[in-house]
């Protein structure tokens, strides 16, 4: 084995198809998936890949500071692609500690780790921030997200990963540690935890229950299919320039209410029932505070420095996933039910079933 490679975050939605690619294609790299397996880290994601020779798992928690300088000294990697976080707005909003703590304290952490080991070794070493297109705010109806748009958070998830972003630039500049950064904008997907909109309405869709559209269901969203996302993030891992970051986004713009109606036509057809029959669950209901009203990537410096584009129209990957969660109930039973109910209950307590 060649290179040593940790991804934080593996088990959870991205990371599992980023360390699914880096695992088949590079067998001659060793990849560690670090994760502390929060109610998002589902081992299941990983199944078909985790007997293979040059895959490890680690549960460990990036808030702990002694456990990332111990791992780091243990694997000795050559590179950090770095995912774990807590992703969703809406439990930001609910309670932003956990975010300080994982996306900010935890970046810290691994940003501490990664300097102590490498230290004046430099040369081949390689930090990559997976970050989002939230910290640059929210757009109007026109413009669309580029490197340098001014950072704008909104929510306490933004917030922190704002912060974050911050902490891994201060680093390069006053340590000199190598860094690239991604900022992407929403994936959607197999494996998607069914929080988030597009798996909430298939799960919701498929149990009979209310689809909830926040507002008046005109915001816009920039979907990805996240195949395509862990493939920008090997490009840029492996080829990016030493400090620089790289939007990645699909071209795909919808508003919520669009894209609901076109995720129930798709499920309604895949399942043999009159068109409308989903379409009859969608509810609206009392918007999300602070919510960003637009957002939109220019993904145009990606492709020209590294000729990276979305290879899936959003045609077939929104039938790919809906036939993945068709084909993968048990998944969606087994991570909707526990603690997701509680969750569930209280964020949607005003639709009524
Ligand atoms: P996710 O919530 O599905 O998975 C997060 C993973 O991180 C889980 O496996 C969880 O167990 C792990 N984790 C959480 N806290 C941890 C901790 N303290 N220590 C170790 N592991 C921990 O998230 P996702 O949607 O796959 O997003 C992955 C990354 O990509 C995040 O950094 C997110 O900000 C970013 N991102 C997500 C999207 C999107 O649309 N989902 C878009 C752009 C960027
Ligand atoms: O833009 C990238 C970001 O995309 C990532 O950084 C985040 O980790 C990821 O969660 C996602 O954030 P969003 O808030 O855009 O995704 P979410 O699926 O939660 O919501 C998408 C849109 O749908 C948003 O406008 C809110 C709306 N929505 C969401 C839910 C869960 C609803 O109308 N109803 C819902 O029940």
């Amino acid at each position: 084995m060649n290179r040593t490679i940790i991804i934080t975050g593996g088990a959870g939605f991205i990371g599992s198809h980023v360390v699914r690619n880096f695992v088949n294609k590079y067998p001659e790299y060793h990849i560690i998936n670090l994760d502390a397996l929060t109610y998002a880290g589902n081992l299941e994601n990983l199944r078909d890949i985790e007997e293979k020779p040059n895959y490890t798992f680690v549960k460990e928690d990036i808030t702990d500071a002694a456990a990332m300088i111990r791992v780091f000294e243990q694997y000795q990697p050559d590179g950090v692609i770095h995912l774990a976080a807590e992703s969703h707005v809406d439990r930001s909003i609910a309670d932003p500690t956990a975010f300080v703590m994982t996306n900010v304290i935890g970046t810290m952490n691994l940003l501490n780790a990664a300097r102590a080991i490498w230290e004046g070794q430099f040369e081949g070493k390689r930090f990559h921030h997976v970050s989002t297109d939230e910290v640059y705010g929210a757009l109007g109806d026109t413009g669309l997200f580029t490197e340098e748009t001014a950072y704008d958070p909104h929510s306490p998830y933004s917030a922190s990963k704002a912060s974050s972003d911050h902490f891994v630039r201060a680093y390069h500049d006053t340590y000199g540690l190598p860094i690239v950064l991604t900022n992407c904008s929403n994936n959607y997907g197999p494996n998607h935890f069914p929080e988030k909109l597009i798996p909430l309405c298939i799960h919701n869709i498929l149990t009979n229950q209310p689809l909830p559209i926040y507002g008046d269901g005109k915001y816009t969203r920039d979907w990805l299919y996240v195949v395509d996302h862990a493939v920008a993030i090997d490009l840029v891992f492996h080829e990016g320039k030493n400090g620089g970051s790289y939007n990645v986004g699909g071209f795909n713009e919808w508003q919520n209410i669009d894209l609901v109606k076109e995720l129930c036509k798709q499920v309604d057809e895949k399942l043999g029932r009159p068109t409308g029959t989903a379409e009859a669950l969608i509810t609206f209901v009392k918007d999300r505070p602070g919510h960003d009203l637009r957002y939109a990537i220019d993904a145009n410096k990606i492709n020209k420095e590294l000729g990276w584009y979305p290879s899936v129209t959003f045609e077939e990957g929104l039938s790919k996933t809906i036939d993945w969660f068709l084909d993968n109930q048990e998944w969606l039973d087994n991570v909707t039910s526990g603690d997701y109910q509680k969750y569930y209950e209280e964020q949607y307590k005003e639709v009524k079933k």
